[in-house]
């Protein structure tokens, strides 16, 4: 496809039938890669706080932080649709501050959408939200803002009562206008049941196979942060190896006076 993704794209590939392909990235480079091999959609997840920023969870993130890689992404003029998530305490406390944060991702980082995670609780933020034309992307299941309530990240809806409390929280966040619902670390059987009976697609993370789309953290497929190694990951190449192995390769050449050579001076 030539043109920028729309939402109207993504939900037309689950009327389609046609699996929906998504990752996240916080900079300007893997963006320009990303882009270039069709990936569907982009998210620009707070996640980046583990993975970049090095903090122990992502409630530490800030709306700064979250604007600053949206625009580095931006700067790549992505074809895939991007979301940018809204982190911890941007949304929680008022439609007023949501309106203006999500505002912001829009008008200022050129982000398509955002994403909140919540789902019967978060539903008038997200019709609030789908009422001004701010395009949302639910969050439900294991919501990593939600770590302190849910005693770390633990696959959610394993009971019955829990699993029927999260199909409610699937309607509710469709019944109050997400375009679509990331469904993280639930079992495969209940992500299996929300996705056939949403309109909206579902893109699991640790939610198996029968969702809609997939999304995953980019670091963690590249092998680039060793903090966390969920279940859930593939791992699809070893970077952090090949950067170590071109860093060690650099420090023996600058030690053994091999670089720099005739080639990479001026004369
Ligand atoms: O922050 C993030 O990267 C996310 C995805 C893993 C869904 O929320």
């Amino acid at each position: 496809m030539s043109r920028k993704k729309t939402i109207l794209d993504i939900q037309k590939m689950k009327a389609d039938g046609e699996k929906i392909a998504m990752l996240t990235c916080y900079d300007y480079p893997t963006a320009r890669i990303m882009d270039s091999c069709g990936i569907d959609m982009i998210l620009i997840g707070d996640s980046v706080g583990v993975v970049f920023s090095g903090y122990d969870n992502t409630l530490p993130v800030t709306m700064d932080e979250m604007l600053y890689h949206t625009k580095a992404v931006m700067r790549s003029n992505p074809k895939a649709l991007v979301v940018s998530d809204m982190p911890f305490m941007s949304y929680q406390t008022d439609i007023r501050d949501a309106r203006l944060n999500a505002g912001r991702f829009i008008k200022e980082g050129g982000a398509a959408a955002v994403k909140i995670e919540g789902g019967v609780n978060m539903a008038p933020v997200i019709k609030a939200l789908v009422a001004i034309d701010i395009p949302v992307v639910a969050h439900i299941g294991l919501t990593p803002q939600s770590i302190h309530r849910m005693g770390g990240y633990k696959v959610q809806g394993k009971k019955i009562e829990q699993a029927e409390s999260l199909m409610e929280d699937a309607r509710a966040v469709e019944d109050a206008g997400a375009f679509a619902v990331v469904l993280e670390g639930i079992p495969q059987s209940l992500a299996q049941r929300i996705t056939d009976s949403l309109n909206i697609p579902t893109i699991g993370i640790g939610a198996g196979s029968h969702c809609d789309g997939q999304v995953l953290v980019i670091h963690d497929i590249l092998g680039l942060c060793e903090k966390y190694s969920p279940k859930f990951v593939k791992r699809y190449a070893d970077v952090r190896e090949i950067v170590a192995d071109a860093v060690n390769a650099y420090i023996l050449d600058v030690r053994q006076g091999n670089f720099p050579t005739e080639e990479h001076s001026f004369n």
